[in-house]
């Protein structure tokens, strides 16, 4: 008996100890952005509301400015379970599906509400499992805004672009953007961007006030044309693996914590890019250019083609849908 109650102890004090020795569950959070933008604000909210609700049992540890892995890696990185957490642009899946390519179809939302709207909608809500067949889980959208051209010459007008070589994400969209306008589209990580266009290596690119900002690209870009002519938002991601291995209860706390802090995100993401775009004017390193309706007219007539060329991957109803999102 007396064995029986001293083996019982024992294995009580080993479980015990186990359990206050478990190390808790850690999620690399790895990013290409700077801290002050929306992505790089709503990863330190999720850090703090983890932090707050989940201590001792998830960690969350976050990596800006490309410290991890740039978004080119970052998905095989989360498949191979080097990382748990990203939020790659929408640009940047199209190696794992071919759906999420609306997003870069040109001028075919009108503002962010147009965008927001498709996201919340079913169309836009199925979306986020498109990727569920190659091992990820997209857990929700995220903001940044709509993109500008920045370039070293003024651009105006489609033919102000011809010939000239501006980076873009890894999206044959995009390229096709670039090539409707006779410009030499180049897919390049987005670390690589300021030196780019500081060495003149590249004559420009496309991105939002934020990016532009925060990245400096605005000190080494003359001229920014205020084209709003796509989207640049984000999907969150993780492994299913990883998802599926986390403990229930430990899921629905880091999912809610997840949905306050893209809440958080999305809420700055419009102010974030208006104070960014005023930066960038008061500092008179570029030129804000904006353009008339009949200028404006002439890039959505070049651009607009883009749309038939990859209907047959994307899908005729979905383009229709995000289309309806406009009114
Ligand atoms: C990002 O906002 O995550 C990067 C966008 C880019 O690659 O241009």
């Amino acid at each position: 008996m007396r064995l029986l109650t001293a083996a019982v102890t024992s294995l009580a004090l080993t479980l015990g100890a186990q359990a206050a020795s478990a190390a808790p569950v850690e999620i690399k959070f790895s990013h290409v952005v700077a801290e002050n933008t929306p992505k790089g604000q709503m990863a330190v909210k999720f850090k703090e509301l983890v932090d707050e609700r989940l201590a001792g049992k998830v960690e969350v540890k976050v990596f800006p400015n490309s410290q991890l892995f740039g978004d080119n890696k970052v998905l095989e990185a989360m498949l191979l379970g080097d990382v748990q957490m990203a939020a790659p642009s929408l640009s940047k899946f199209q190696k794992y599906t071919k759906t999420l390519q609306i997003f870069d179809l040109p001028f075919l939302f009108k503002d962010m509400n147009a965008v927001e709207k498709f996201q919340n909608g079913p169309e836009g809500q199925k979306l986020l499992g498109a990727l569920q067949k190659k091992g990820l889980v997209g857990l929700g959208y995220l903001h940044n805004g709509m993109k500008q051209l920045s370039a070293s010459q003024a651009l105006k007008v489609p033919s102000d672009a011809s010939g000239k070589k501006f980076r873009i994400m890894t999206s044959d969209v995009l390229q096709a953007q670039f090539e409707a306008v006779d410009a030499v589209p180049l897919k390049k990580p987005f670390s690589e961007v300021f030196t780019l266009l500081q060495t003149k290596a590249i004559d420009g690119q496309e991105n939002t006030w934020s990016n532009i900002y925060s990245k400096k690209f605005f000190e080494v870009q003359p001229f920014i044309t205020e084209s709003n002519h796509g989207v640049l938002d984000y999907l969150v991601v993780t492994s299913a693996e990883f998802w599926m291995e986390l403990d229930a209860d430990l899921k629905v706390e880091v999912k809610k914590a997840l949905d306050e802090a893209i809440l958080h995100g999305n809420s700055i993401a419009a102010e974030k890019a208006a104070s960014d775009k005023q930066k960038i004017i008061d500092s008179k390193r570029s030129q804000v250019l904006s353009l008339t309706d009949a200028e404006r007219a002439q890039w959505v007539e070049a651009m607009k083609p883009v749309w038939k060329q990859f209907e047959d991957q994307i899908g005729a109803d979905l383009i229709k849908a995000a289309e309806a999102s406009n009114n």
